[in-house]
């Protein structure tokens, strides 16, 4: 008797700009998802971070089922039918396909899915982002499951003394690795500081292979080796008794990190951890959001949520970044507040490099470099 947790999301359409999902298109969602009670799922819970909506669902049919993403795509649709009504900005935006075909990865909705045995009790930790992607979760997860300055269950709590496993992303290569830490954290780290490059898809405690944390990555750059853009990232965390306390679990966002996906999904800027109430994205269309709900699963009934990131306790965190904010503001067009040209969701360089093909000049008394003739130095084997 495993429970599944599935949270699937898109952006269907933000009322004035990308700013904000409103509750009309909630509401759709909602009597869409209700209807499916007991038949498809046993509960559910509607959120929006910013201009995405949110389905956290729990049901009994597993990940990747049918049922259930066919019943999340109807919520978008009928949402997104609204959203043409009002004529809002984007509407059905990632509903990038005309008819559902079965699931919903590579379609545009993200999703993040875990299923197992609920324990005596079962609290997870739910995610939702707005204005960055699936690799602002690189650095969170670390710190949660390898830090031990961050989580003090991995020194202390002796299911958790062995370590977890991370299954990394190679969203470019379209390939995967399992890396197990502490051991390996050095060439996890080598990794997962790389954006361009890797995501952290899911995390196992190493004593049982237990499920401890995923992410949604459906979207992250590529499908079909085309950028397609942003995908807003959702997570769901197990926590307590063998995995991370919640306070751990949230602990990484108390000192904001840097993410990509600001303005035009183009800039990097800082995740402020804020309450659903906050979730309105609006200065240079951010700063990065991220929401955290906390519930109990009980007999695959969601309990809360518990709007975890409302507490006063994250008041400095929102503080420190918004400072973040004002210095990489200060940036303008530049680097490091511009993304490299690998990241950014769009670019008129390619156009600017047309219009200007004419008027480029050979530098004189210089050795060629053919394109791509440029190596970097390697530091030897890893032994
Ligand atoms: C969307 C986003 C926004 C838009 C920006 C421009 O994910 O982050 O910053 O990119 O508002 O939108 P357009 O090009 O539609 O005017
Ligand atoms: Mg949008
Ligand atoms: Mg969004």
């Amino acid at each position: 008797n495993k429970i599944t947790v599935s949270v699937i999301k898109a952006d269907v359409g933000g009322l004035c700009g990308h700013t904000l999902a409103p509750d009309e298109l909630l509401e759709v969602c909602e009597a869409v998802l209700e209807e499916a009670v007991d038949e498809v799922i046993l509960d559910y819970y509607v959120t929006r971070c910013g201009d995405d909506i949110d389905l956290i669902m729990t049901h009994k049919l597993g990940c990747d089922n049918e049922k259930v993403h066919g019943l999340a795509w109807r919520a978008f649709e009928e949402a997104t039918k609204v959203a043409k009504e009002l004529k809002l900005y984007g509407a059905g935006q990632d509903l990038l396909s005309d008819s559902f075909s079965g699931n919903v990865r590579g379609m545009g909705p993200g999703c993040a899915e875990m299923e197992f045995v609920e324990r005596k009790s079962e609290p997870i930790v739910v995610f939702c982002c707005d204005k960055t992607d699936p690799t602002a979760f690189n650095y969170p997860l670390y710190k949660m499951f390898a830090d031990p300055f961050n989580t003090a269950g991995l020194v202390f709590d002796p299911s958790m003394i062995s370590g977890f496993k991370f299954e990394v992303h190679d969203v470019v290569g379209h390939k995967k690795v399992f890396l197990e830490t502490p051991e390996e954290v050095y060439m996890l780290l080598a990794l997962i500081g790389d954006y361009e490059k890797y995501a952290i898809k899911r995390v196992y405690r190493r004593k049982d292979n237990e499920i401890a944390a995923v992410v949604s990555t459906e979207k992250l750059n590529y499908i079909a080796g085309e950028y397609v853009g942003k995908d807003d990232p959702v997570a769901i965390v197990r926590a307590q008794s063998g995995f991370p306390a919640v306070g751990e679990v949230l602990e990484p966002f108390a000192n904001p990190h840097f993410v990509p996906g600001w303005m035009r999904g183009s800039h990097w800027g800082p995740l402020m951890p804020v309450g659903e109430e906050d979730a309105t994205p609006t200065r240079f269309d951010g700063p990065a959001r991220i929401i955290a709900l906390g519930f109990q699963v009980c007999d695959g009934m969601l309990i809360g949520p518990n709007d975890l990131f409302a507490d006063k306790g994250f008041d400095k965190a929102r503080e420190k970044a918004l400072e973040m904010a004002d210095i990489m503001r200060r940036m303008g067009p530049f680097q490091p507040h511009r993304l490299p040209a690998t990241m950014m969701e769009y670019t008129t360089v390619p156009k600017v490099l047309k219009a200007l093909e004419d008027r480029f000049i050979p530098l004189e008394g210089l050795e060629l470099i053919e394109e791509g003739g440029i190596t970097r130095k390697d530091r030897g084997d890893v032994e």
